[in-house]
């Protein structure tokens, strides 16, 4: 297999993700093609072959006929969470590589649905799209981690706050325009976006969680999570909670404190990470215009440094630098793809996938009990459990 073909790939779900990011930053990358189109929302299908301009993609609303007929090697799936695992699952034994974007799912049974048809795939290729990971900072502290430079990592804060305002909770069923709350009420075209099956904000973990996991090289063990009332205060007609707060403990015995929040207005940067380790500590921003900042012990530093971790404009390539979501957008998608070409393991593989999905599944739950302290599932292949085999209960 040349590893410098390209590569035909099927897009299922032309939302604003999925159309979004392909137009922003993966179309961008060089080495792979672009083919189908799927969505179940024809409207959506249409609006995104427009925006992306090329008349040889083919169209589809089944995505199981895109899988059959298609020119395609790989998918990359951006529907609602809920929605991912079956896709997954499908595209697998249809035996195309697959991209998923984040969160995985909702559900444990899905973790081990997607687990067990990765195992049986006979090597296909599974990448989780969570991209955070990549970011400057959290390389920069991977490194540190690996050479020891903060000592043994005690203790770990992350919050992801995205004041998401209303116009993203309702669709427009012919048009797939966003509609307001107001201008849904009474409309018999209205339905409900993804953010009404986002019944537990933690369930959005995986997005902070993947980056930490990724600079601890760790899984999480124990959760337990207390919740704001089931009725936000922000949006009197929303019945889901304002905030949610996690502990966590690792199988490195590490500690993390973690947070999200979808409704409350907020500002950017939506993400903050703070690392405490015996030799050390290093944070992000909270607030625009100020810098990340790092200090160490023995250092002679009586303050902590300010600072930014970036990526090297020398170095990196240009279409990462410009991609979404500050630079970070092209790893996923890059990654895939060298993992595809040169038959490597994929960046966040399916263990990684699900070692990020679940603590935050397990946290929804422990919400629910009033902060129950719940275990998590280890989803390695072990002594109990054979690959490509669900686990006894
Ligand atoms: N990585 C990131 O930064 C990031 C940012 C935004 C959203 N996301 C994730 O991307 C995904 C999509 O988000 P979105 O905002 O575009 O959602 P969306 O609801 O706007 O779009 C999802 C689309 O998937 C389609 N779909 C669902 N099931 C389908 C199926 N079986 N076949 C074909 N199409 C199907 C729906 O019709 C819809 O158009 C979500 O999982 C979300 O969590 C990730």
């Amino acid at each position: 297999m040349s590893a410098d073909r390209i590569v035909k790939i099927g897009l299922i779900g032309a939302g604003e993700r999925g159309a979004g990011v392909m137009v922003g930053s993966y179309l961008k990358i060089k080495g792979w093609q672009l083919t189908a189109l799927c969505d179940k929302y024809e409207p959506r299908v249409k609006k995104a072959f427009d925006r992306i301009g090329d008349s040889a993609i083919r169209c589809y609303t089944d995505h199981a006929r895109m899988l059959k007929e298609a020119d395609i090697e790989a998918v990359v799936i951006a529907v609602e969470p809920e929605n991912n695992v079956a896709l997954v699952c499908d595209a697998l034994a249809a035996g195309k590589h697959v991209m998923c974007d984040v969160p995985l799912t909702f559900t444990l049974e899905d973790c081990w649905k997607a687990i067990v048809a990765v195992e049986r795939s006979g090597g296909l290729k599974f990448q989780m799209g969570e991209q955070m990971r990549y970011a400057p900072w959290i390389q920069a502290w991977k490194k540190m981690n690996q050479e020891g430079t903060l000592g043994k990592i005690l203790f770990v804060e992350g919050q992801y706050f995205h004041g998401i305002g209303d116009g993203a909770y309702w669709l427009d069923a012919e048009t797939g325009q966003s509609l307001t709350n107001a201008q849904a009420a009474n409309n018999p075209r209205a339905r409900k976006s993804r953010l009404w099956t986002l019944e537990h904000p933690i369930w959005y973990l995986p997005h902070e969680l993947s980056p930490i996991l990724n600079v601890l090289d760790d899984r999480v063990e124990t959760v337990s999570c207390m919740a704001t009332r089931k009725h936000s205060y922000h949006f009197e007609w929303f019945d889901h909670s304002d905030v949610e707060v996690a502990l966590m403990h690792t199988e490195k015995d590490t500690l993390l404190r973690l947070a999200t929040g979808f409704i409350v207005p907020n500002i950017t940067p939506c993400h903050w990470y703070h690392i405490m380790g015996t030799k050390g500590r290093v944070e992000t921003n909270r607030y625009e215009n100020e810098p990340m900042k790092m200090w160490l012990a023995g250092s002679y530093l009586r303050n902590p440094a300010a600072l930014n971790w970036e990526f090297d404009p020398t170095t990196t390539p240009k279409e990462a630098l410009t991609s979404g979501h500050g630079g970070v957008d092209y790893w996923a998608m890059a990654t895939f793809l060298e993992s595809i070409r040169e038959d490597k393991k994929p960046a966040m593989d399916i263990y990684q996938a699900v070692e990020a999905a679940a603590p935050a599944i397990m946290a929804g739950r422990s919400a629910e009990s009033g902060g129950q302290v719940l275990n998590v599932p280890d989803f390695r292949p072990n002594a109990k459990r054979q690959p490509g085999k669900m686990p006894v209960k």
